[in-house]
């Protein structure tokens, strides 16, 4: 199989490269990707070699990049999005401009192209914050950020384009990845890699806000699984092995890495911060997906990769663009 993987530089996109490469013999990946900020080849150095693998340097919001990388292609995962909540805060721009318009040119080219299987990747943002209770596919979306509002709005334009044009496209619905190469604006590297240099983490409001926390080597799983079984036109909810709130996961590192109470500060909230996220994930576990990884070995496993990869890290965090990000977003937080 020839797979076209947008995004494939950044964090969940290259660990299902990596995945789909190792684990498929048959499947050969073309990586579209604009290499951004989040983009970085050097998630991918160890397949760089790998004859089943190529880069392509480009945006999925371009309509010759893409029609040029959709060729040959049997099916398209589309990683590529800008992801990071406080970002689209700061200025919702490339949000809307990747995340929607890309994705309808990406639908485009692969409608034109006749690909067998579009899978779009989305996340349970789009369904906003629910008090009580699970998320399933057919709920009502209410997007809170700018950023799953442009993921909610390219969910829509997937299943239009599903309706209207019969494109063979399936979407899933990821809840809070982690592990390896995440980009370390996030909450988990930020506070592992910010406490690896002794400087504090900043926990926002309260710290009672609840996140599922999903190991990225499960996703990856689920999405070859989605692939190869799902039916053209479906949604499926991605969840992870355990759910808690701020405070408790702030505790748990703690406790995993040594650092004392003193190390977390807290600063005023995210605006509009959805208090919880919840996924039933019944429909995926009929697929046959089940996690196989447990979420405190897999904590455990991602503060030693960043322990051990400070090579990859350190750089990120010293760039001028990510100073002046963390400048704009904490500044005022901090003083
Ligand atoms: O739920 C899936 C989503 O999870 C993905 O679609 C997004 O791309 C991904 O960024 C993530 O969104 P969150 O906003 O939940 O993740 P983030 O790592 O930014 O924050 C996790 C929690 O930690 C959230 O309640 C905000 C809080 N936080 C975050 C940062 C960056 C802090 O308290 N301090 C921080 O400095």
């Amino acid at each position: 199989m020839r797979l076209l993987v947008t995004g494939g530089l950044g964090f969940i996109g290259s660990n299902f490269v990596r995945h789909i490469l190792s684990s498929r013999r048959d499947v050969s990946v073309v990586n579209l990707d604009l290499c951004t900020y989040a983009g970085n080849p050097a998630n991918l150095a160890d397949v760089e070699g790998d004859r089943r693998y190529k880069l392509v340097k480009g945006d999925i919001a371009d309509p010759k990049a893409a029609a040029r990388a959709m060729k040959g292609a049997d099916a398209v995962v589309n990683f590529a999005a800008e992801t990071h909540v406080d970002r689209s805060i700061l200025d919702a721009s490339a949000f809307l401009r990747t995340n929607v318009i890309g994705a309808q040119v990406l639908l485009d080219a692969a409608l034109r192209a006749k690909v067998g299987r579009f899978l779009h990747v989305g996340t349970d943002e789009v369904y906003g914050s629910v008090a009580e209770g699970f998320s399933t596919e057919g709920d009502r979306l209410e997007p809170n950020s700018p950023y799953a509002a442009s993921k909610a709005a390219a969910d829509l334009v997937a299943r239009s384009y599903f309706v209207t044009h019969g494109a063979p496209v399936i979407v899933t619905r990821a809840s809070n990845n982690f592990g390896p190469y995440q980009f370390p604006e996030k909450a988990l590297p930020l506070m592992i890699t910010n406490w690896l240099g002794g400087e504090p983490f900043p926990l926002y409001g309260d710290g009672r806000q609840v996140r599922d926390w999903l190991y990225v080597v499960d996703h990856a799983r689920a999405i070859a699984l989605v692939l190869e079984k799902a039916e053209p036109g479906q949604i499926y909810n991605v969840g992870g092995t355990y759910s808690c709130d701020n405070r408790e996961l702030v505790g748990r590192v703690r406790a995993l890495m040594g650092v004392s109470q003193e190390l977390v500060l807290p600063v005023p909230d995210r605006p509009g911060h959805d208090r919880r996220y919840a996924l039933d994930c019944a429909k995926i576990k009929a697929l046959g997906y089940r996690p196989a990884y447990d979420f405190e070995q897999a904590l455990k496993a991602t503060i030693d990769w960043y322990r051990a990869n400070e090579r990859w890290w350190r750089p990120l965090k010293k760039h001028a663009g990510f100073k002046s990000y963390y400048r704009r977003q904490y500044a005022s937080r901090l003083a």
